[in-house]
């Protein structure tokens, strides 16, 4: 096969929004109790935080973390997370029929995000919960002092504000699994005036209101427009979610995912814009695509459910191979070349829950096959996205129609130029040519690749280094060439 693109950076997208290289911690399974946090383990700190998940969400090059759900967050109450610890309530949680213990909340959160480098997202829990509780959340978290519950923050030992800008106005309303699901306009009235008290507090702070949890929904496209129609001058966010895996052996239609992502996100501005329109308005709604990632959803929903009740116990942890990597190579391919509107996203989650970092409860801790495209993305995408269109063979899929062998973006900065781009054929390499000309002199200085003979090869705590990026050899000059293997992420970089 043999593909071609232009690289141009007078084709420039939007600058790169450093919030696209976002993640989740929910309070699910093991993300948080023997995930970020495990007091006994022999990495922890004094605060109880494993230093190996640190390392690793440090090398990950995460930006924000959205928290505390999720699905849990719809029954969750944050005062049960805050005050000494040996006093904390434990709660069923309905989403995940465990048991929490709330050892950890919000004041460790943010600890933790300090220690991390990242941006706490916070969710509200506008399930079974209202505009009340937003207000105290709100307060607590961010107001200097001088007030109950800000003075409470500090006697809690938090006592510089958390400084928390980004809300989510519930989680996935439109699902009827969730705890106090509701019709797109109960749930958008409840945003809109949540929202608008909110900003009686903070005018300044970025709102999310929920949009669809797949394309799939029913309520898809309807549900934006009614909950946006309530919304459209409070917030600045709808958000999107989806999963994707691999169906009935269809490689070909997997590895091909980010073609729904592609018009998920077409149908969301659209539908966005045409609201804005309605209510004439000039301002434009952006997409915080905060749940995203490769999940083997239907082997959780075939599971036995369970009858009892546990403590964060071992949940949606699956193990990702190289074919998960490209699709997942994919999405983020997807995400960044909608820059201009997709300006916030969430890979869920960071570590055991469907996530690119796995632990051992006391013992060790590794990067799954997904960590690497996030990693490459976040540390070499800079300054602004450029438009890239390969021209590519395409090959057949029983999802999408017709779906090109190679897909691609890149970004353009004063110190280099990055092309990302995966290889979606099963049955060969593919010889890429691109067109540097207008890149004055920039050769290229690096390329990886990350593939494996056996597409459905894994990462293990014993072979953790299994499928990693590895420098790519079959690199030609004038005029530049890189072979890139099949099902493959590739990273090329120019200087
Ligand atoms: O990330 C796992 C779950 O997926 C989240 O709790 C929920 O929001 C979504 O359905």
């Amino acid at each position: 096969h043999h593909a071609k693109l232009t690289l141009d950076p007078a084709f420039k997208v939007a600058p790169v929004s450093r919030r696209t290289f976002g993640t989740f911690v929910e309070h699910l399974g093991r993300c948080v109790y023997t995930g970020i946090f495990e007091p006994d383990h022999p990495s922890a700190d004094e605060d109880g935080f494993r230093g190996d998940v640190l390392g690793l969400t440090r090398e990950l090059g995460v930006s924000t973390v959205r928290y505390p759900g999720g699905n849990f967050v719809s029954g969750y109450r944050w005062e049960d997370g805050i005050g000494p610890v040996a006093q904390r309530p434990r709660r069923l949680d309905l989403a995940w029929h465990s048991t929490e213990t709330n050892e950890v909340g919000v004041d460790e959160f943010v600890r933790w995000c300090r220690k991390a480098g990242v941006e706490p997202m916070m969710a509200l829990n506008l399930g079974t919960r209202g505009i009340a509780e937003a207000l105290d959340l709100l307060e607590y978290s961010n107001h200097p002092s001088g007030t109950a519950l800000s003075d409470l923050r500090a006697a809690n030992g938090a006592k510089e504000p958390h400084a928390i800008r980004m809300w989510c106005l519930g989680n996935e309303m439109d699902g009827p699994w969730q705890t106090g699901h509701k019709t797109a306009r109960e749930y958008g009235r409840l945003a809109a005036e949540t929202a608008r008290a909110m900003r009686m507090v903070d005018p300044g702070l970025e709102l999310v209101a929920c949009g669809s949890s797949s394309s799939s929904m029913p309520t898809f496209g309807a549900w934006e427009a009614t909950v946006l129609e309530e919304t459209y001058d409070v917030v600045d966010y709808i958000s999107c979610h989806a999963y994707y895996e691999e169906k009935n052996g269809d490689l070909g239609s997997f590895l091909a995912s980010s073609a729904d992502m592609e018009y998920f996100i077409s149908s969301v501005v659209a539908t966005a814009d045409h609201v804005g329109a309605r209510v004439k308005s000039r301002k434009k709604i952006n997409i915080s695509f905060d749940e995203w990632n490769v999940w083997y959803l239907s082997r959780f929903q075939n599971a036995a459910p369970p009858t009892d009740w546990p403590v964060a116990p071992p949940l949606l942890e699956d193990h990702y191979h190289l074919a998960d990597a490209v699709a997942f190579g994919g999405l983020l391919i997807t995400l960044l070349r909608n820059s201009d509107r997709v300006t916030a996203a969430s890979l869920a989650q960071l570590v055991n829950v469907i996530a690119p970092i796995m632990t051992e409860p006391g013992g060790r801790a590794w990067r799954q096959t997904t960590f690497h495209p996030f990693a490459q993305a976040s540390r070499y995408a800079a300054g602004d996205v450029l438009r890239v269109e390969p021209v590519s063979p395409a090959y057949e899929t029983a999802l999408y129609g017709e779906v090109p062998l190679v897909h691609a973006v890149a970004t353009h900065s004063e110190e280099g130029t990055t092309l990302f781009a995966v290889n979606r054929s099963a049955d060969g390499p593919l010889s890429l040519e691109i067109d540097t000309r207008a890149l004055g002199g920039r050769r290229i200085v690096e390329a990886t690749t990350l593939t494996d003979p056996d597409v459905y090869a894994r990462n293990t705590a014993d072979e953790p280094d299994r499928i990693a990026p590895r420098a790519n050899g079959d690199v030609e000059h004038d005029p530049a060439r890189v072979l890139l293997p099949p099902v493959s992420w590739n990273v090329i970089r120019l200087a």
